[in-house]
């Protein structure tokens, strides 16, 4: 029976070995993506040639400690690759992102990504999104305005605040609105509606961009593809 971190662990492993030399990878943020940065670390020691996008800072000081080749995100338009974590995925490959605050940069290397691959541990996987919050970073200025139009869309939105009570910084400098929605009956809507609100510049709520997820259980790693029936 493996530990959630065993989990985690062997996901990232499974997914890191899709990497091919040559490739321009999108590595994410969190305790399960740093898994796959360590893999990739090793397989670049051994002789693989990649180079590698962040999500975030503390992700390009991991990959660059682990001896991996960086390009800025703003350098880049397309990616070969991009391996990531979730907060929560359904069986329809549409996932919650940003308990780390980063989904805003996590989106765009999943988008620009040829194709996204999730790994998680089995607690992540739900039948429907929504125990967990939304989060979306927001323009600090506009944080009233937000707060009201993610109340009109039927959520709770609650200010994310770091150790010391401070409002809680992006590595863009924005803030963090944490939006609790229970049950989430329609995610492409309320993934929309949240879209289209001014001054809310991204959102976890990720619909389309997963293409294959690396699912680790207690047994052993199961890899699904979009369309797949995965539980
Ligand atoms: C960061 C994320 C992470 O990928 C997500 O929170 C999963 O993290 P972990 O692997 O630590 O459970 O979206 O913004």
């Amino acid at each position: 029976m493996k530990s959630t971190d065993e989990q985690k662990r062997a996901a990232a492993e499974a997914a890191v070995a899709e990497i091919a030399d040559g490739m321009l990878i999108g590595l994410g943020t969190g305790t399960t993506a740093s898994f796959a940065i360590q893999a990739l670390g090793r397989r670049v020691a051994h002789g693989l040639s990649v180079r590698a996008v962040a999500t975030s800072d503390r992700t390009a000081a991991a990959a660059a400690a682990a001896g991996i080749a960086l390009v800025d995100p703003a350098d880049v338009a397309a990616l070969d690759l991009c391996i990531d974590g979730v907060d929560e995925i359904d069986p329809f490959f549409r996932a919650i992102k940003g308990a780390g605050g980063t989904m805003l940069r996590e989106k765009i290397l999943a988008s620009a990504a040829r194709r996204m691959v999730a790994i998680a541990d089995s607690s992540k996987a739900v039948g429907r999104l929504g125990a967990r919050p939304v989060p979306v970073e927001v323009l600090p200025l506009a944080k009233r305005f937000v707060e009201r139009g993610i109340v009109a869309a039927g959520g709770e939105p609650q200010l994310r605040l770091d150790a010391r009570g401070c409002p809680w910084r992006t590595d863009q400098g924005n803030i963090i609105l944490d939006c609790a929605f229970g049950p989430i009956g329609d995610p492409v809507a309320l993934a929309a509606r949240l879209a289209e609100i001014p001054g809310l510049l991204g959102h976890g709520l990720f619909v389309s961009e997963v293409d294959a997820l690396y699912l680790g259980t207690p047994d052993a790693v199961v890899r699904s593809e979009r369309g797949d029936c995965a539980w």
